[in-house]
C-alpha cells in the first residue's frame, strides 16, 4: 500500500483556491495527476485554470465538459485536462488514459471519482466543497510519493 497523507485546506475566497493551484503546479513534473472531485460550482474548472497559468499555459483554459479532453502547451509542461460526467468508465476505458496519465504532461481530471478503477495509484485527489459565499473547503489526500510529502509540505503554509 502507497502512503497516504490526507488534509485541508481552507479557502476564505477565489484567491486562497489560486494560490493553491500556483503552489501545485510549481512541484508538478511528468506525470503528475490530480484528480478533483466536487459539486458544480465548487471550483473545479477555477483551480484548473490557475493551474494552468502557473505551468504557463497562454491563453483561456475552459471546461472540458462537452470535448473531454482538451491538450495544452505549456511553458514548463503540457496539461491534459478532463471533464469525465458524461463518460462511464467503460466508455473512458476506450480512451486509453494511461497514455495521458504516464505522459509527458500534467494530467487534471475533473469529477475523477466517476472512473476511479482507471486512474493511476498514486495520485493527488482533491474533493472541493462549497461552504458558503467564496468559501471552500478543500480535502487533499496524496496517495504515494511524491503526493504525500506535497501535502506535508501545504500543511507548512497553513492547510490543517
Ligand atoms: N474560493 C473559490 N474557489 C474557487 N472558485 C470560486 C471560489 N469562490 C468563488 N468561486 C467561483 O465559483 C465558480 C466555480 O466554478 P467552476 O470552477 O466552473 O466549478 P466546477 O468546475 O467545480 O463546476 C467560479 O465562478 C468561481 O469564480
Ligand atoms: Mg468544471
Amino acid at each position: 500500500m502507497s502512503e497516504t497523507f490526507e488534509i485541508i485546506w481552507d479557502a476564505a475566497d477565489e484567491s486562497d483556491t489560486v494560490r493553491l493551484a500556483e503552489t501545485l503546479a510549481g512541484w508538478a513534473a511528468p506525470g503528475t495527476v490530480l484528480a478533483l472531485d466536487g459539486d458544480l460550482g465548487a471550483g473545479k474548472t477555477r483551480f484548473s485554470q490557475a493551474f494552468a497559468k502557473g505551468i504557463g499555459v497562454p491563453g483561456v483554459v475552459n471546461s472540458p465538459t462537452f470535448t473531454i479532453i482538451k491538450e495544452y502547451k505549456g511553458a514548463q509542461l503540457p496539461l491534459y485536462h478532463m471533464d469525465v460526467y458524461r463518460l462511464s468508465e467503460p466508455e473512458a476505458d476506450e480512451l486509453g488514459l494511461d497514455d495521458y496519465f504516464f505522459g509527458d504532461g500534467v494530467t487534471i481530471v475533473e469529477w475523477a471519482s466517476l472512473i476511479e478503477a482507471l486512474l493511476p495509484p498514486d495520485r493527488l485527489q482533491m474533493y472541493l466543497a462549497h461552504t458558503g459565499g467564496e468559501t471552500r473547503r478543500i480535502t487533499i489526500t496524496g496517495i504515494g510519493e511524491p503526493y504525500a510529502a506535497w501535502c506535508r509540505q501545504l500543511q507548512g503554509m497553513g492547510a490543517r
